[in-house]
């Protein structure tokens, strides 16, 4: 099938503006956009540019904003979509170059929640043990890629760029939920702050955008639950 492909493009050493570029490819119902991209960067226009990595929705490299939506490209079918497919880069982040944003905003959130585990007991001589009910209570939030699919889908986000976003509170939520870690007080008090979680407003954007199904918003809620019952 022929696929028409309508692409936002920008080369801040060219271009004043951004600008949409037309192509059309040859696809199968069942190639992913990823596919689709390629077959215009590698047959007609070198000069196209996205990131893309292990092409299987694991890496969180390609999230673009396709027919209005934040979606991996590399997860996104071609059947899914009708013709043509509109692509941007994803919004609230400077365009670097056509679909390839600067993810350091981004990034700079992530750190700052402290997104590692935190225990200053001496370590025990084969593992930190958890039950099979303390692992799942933090489960979901482990499947996070970072693509930032959901942070760049929150309109507070847009409007607001210090607030911490999505990506970084689902992380935060990894750790405060794990029965190993002790710095919970301290994520918390980070993400009760006013760029923290109480400028989520429960729009769900976040949750739909997820490539990897993670009950953000519930994720975002559960903090918030956890911050009120520890003031309490
Ligand atoms: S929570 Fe989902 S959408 Fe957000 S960064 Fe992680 S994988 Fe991507
Ligand atoms: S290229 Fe790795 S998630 Fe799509």
């Amino acid at each position: 099938m022929k696929v028409k492909l309508k692409i936002r493009r920008f080369d801040p050493e060219k271009d004043r503006a951004p600008w949409w570029a037309h192509y059309e490819v040859e696809c199968e119902p069942t190639d992913r956009v990823l596919d689709a991209l390629n077959l215009v960067k590698w047959y007609q226009d070198g000069s196209l540019t996205y990131r893309r990595s292990c092409a299987h929705g694991i890496c969180g490299s390609d999230a673009m904003r396709i027919n209005g939506r934040n979606r991996l490209a590399c997860k996104t079918l071609i059947q899914e979509l009708g013709s043509p497919i509109t692509i941007e880069p994803l919004l609230g982040l400077p365009v670097i170059k056509d679909l390839v944003v600067d993810m350091e905003p981004f990034m700079e959130h992530y750190r700052s929640i402290m997104p590692y585990l935190v225990n200053d007991d001496p370590p025990p001589a084969d593992e930190r043990l958890q039950s099979i009910a303390q692992r799942e209570r933090f489960d979901d939030t482990t499947k996070c890629i970072l693509c930032a699919a959901c942070t760049t889908a929150c309109p507070i986000f847009w409007s607001r760029p210090d607030y911490i976003g999505p990506a970084a509170i689902v992380q935060a939520h990894r750790f405060i939920f794990d029965s190993r870690d002790q710095a919970a007080e301290e994520r918390l008090r980070i993400l009760d702050s006013p760029s923290g979680v109480w400028r989520c407003r429960g729009i769900y954007n976040c949750t739909e955008a997820c490539p990897r199904e993670i009950q953000v918003t519930q994720a975002i809620a559960e903090i918030k639950r956890e911050i009120l019952r520890r003031r309490r």
